[in-house]
């Protein structure tokens, strides 16, 4: 059987990871989806950076755009990050050329995933980013399949590690705000642009995705409405420990009769329930449906490992020739998303 070829731009922690999972389970891989999945080409900034894994038997190209359209790629596997720029211009490239993509880049599909999603149908491609919500957990996958034939009426969850991390240590440790910041940079935890995470910004990059998937609306991460941890003070979480509740950075999304509710903001959840027992840098989603009841998930939602495995369940979907798209119905069929706080009540 064809192998199905992969071409990996971003080498950093997630490219890196993907191709460490490539070549140390390429017998495995091959068996699940009954042909070898293959890197062919990568790219990168600096082409001499140790990896951790070896490059020497890939392709190399400077130019991701490039990459993206070689005619031996049949996946490009976006994983340089950014909303725009080069991410952007070679994911629309690749789609161009009727190529499949992988993606774990919640910017860009915040901004322009109803965009790419148009272009992907346009072209006879398939968009996936299962990696881009809540990383190792694979909640889009449960929404998209196993909860396809329920109406969801919630969706809810700590999706940004850092910040559960940042107000675990002040709730648990007694730290200030900038203590526990210095704390979370010192591990480095934090995205390059710190505000990303602590402005509730990536967390609100994923919430407008899930939104658009539970849904089935366009991507609407303007009408996110959004309050980060910056001004969370350690007397607050001791007055909500006091009452018997954590502060947590929650996204909670609904369909309400006025429009689509997305809200990502310090909340209050009682110290006993799931959401209230999630420690540390890790993620949780709770998804409700008129079916199913409630479902809790959690697991890391960052990390080499946690989010190299959920691309190559991407890979494996179309290693499978499960042609899907990760917004799990035609992007032309998504209608635009009304937010509530403008909708007519
Ligand atoms: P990273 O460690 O910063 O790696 C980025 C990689 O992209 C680097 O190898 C870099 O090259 C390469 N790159 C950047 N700009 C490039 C350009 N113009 N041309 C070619 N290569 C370029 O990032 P990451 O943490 O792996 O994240 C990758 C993506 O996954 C992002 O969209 C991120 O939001 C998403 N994601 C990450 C995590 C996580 O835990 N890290 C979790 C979920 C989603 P050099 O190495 O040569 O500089
Ligand atoms: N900065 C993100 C977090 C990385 O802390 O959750 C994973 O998306």
């Amino acid at each position: 059987t064809s192998p199905l070829r992969l071409g990996i731009a971003g080498l950093g922690t997630v490219g890196a990871g993907v191709v460490k999972i490539v070549r140390q389970k390429a017998e495995l891989l091959s068996a699940r989806s009954g042909r070898p999945i293959a890197v062919v080409a990568v790219s990168a900034r600096n082409r001499d950076k140790d990896r951790g894994v070896s490059l020497t038997s890939y392709a190399w190209e400077d130019d991701p755009v490039t990459l993206a359209t070689r005619d031996d790629v049949d996946v490009f596997v976006e994983l340089m990050g950014g909303a725009d720029g080069s991410a952007k211009a070679a994911t629309e490239a690749a789609l161009d050329a009727g190529k499949d993509v992988v993606t774990a880049n919640k910017a860009m599909l915040a901004h322009h995933g109803q965009a790419l999603a148009e272009r992907a149908e346009a072209n006879g491609a398939i968009l996936r980013f299962e990696a881009a919500v809540a990383g190792g957990i694979p909640v889009i996958k449960a929404l998209t399949e196993a909860l396809a034939g329920n109406d969801i009426t919630r969706v809810m969850g700590v999706m940004n590690g850092t910040c559960n991390y940042i107000l675990t240590r002040m709730e648990g440790a007694g730290l200030s705000y900038a203590e526990a910041f210095e704390e979370a940079d010192a591990l480095g935890y934090l995205e390059a642009d710190p505000e990303l995470d602590v402005g509730g910004i990536d967390a609100a990059h994923k919430l407008a995705l899930l939104s658009s998937i539970a849904y089935g609306t366009q991507v609407a991460f303007d009408a996110v409405e959004l309050e980060g941890i910056g001004k969370v003070s350690i007397d607050d979480i001791r007055q909500a420990a006091d009452m018997g509740f954590k502060i947590k950075l929650l996204g909670v999304c609904r369909m309400t009769g006025r429009g689509l509710e997305q809200r990502m903001a310090p909340c209050l959840v009682p110290e006993g329930s799931p959401l209230g027992q999630l420690d540390g840098g890790t993620n949780m989603v709770v998804i409700e449906g008129d079916q199913v009841g409630q479902i809790v998930m959690r697991g890391a939602g960052a990390g080499e490992g946690p989010t190299a495995s959920a691309v190559m369940g991407d890979v494996m979907d179309l290693a499978r020739g499960f042609r899907v798209s990760t917004f799990g119905q035609a992007a032309s069929s998504l209608t635009p998303a009304v937010p509530a706080k403008t909708a007519t009540p």
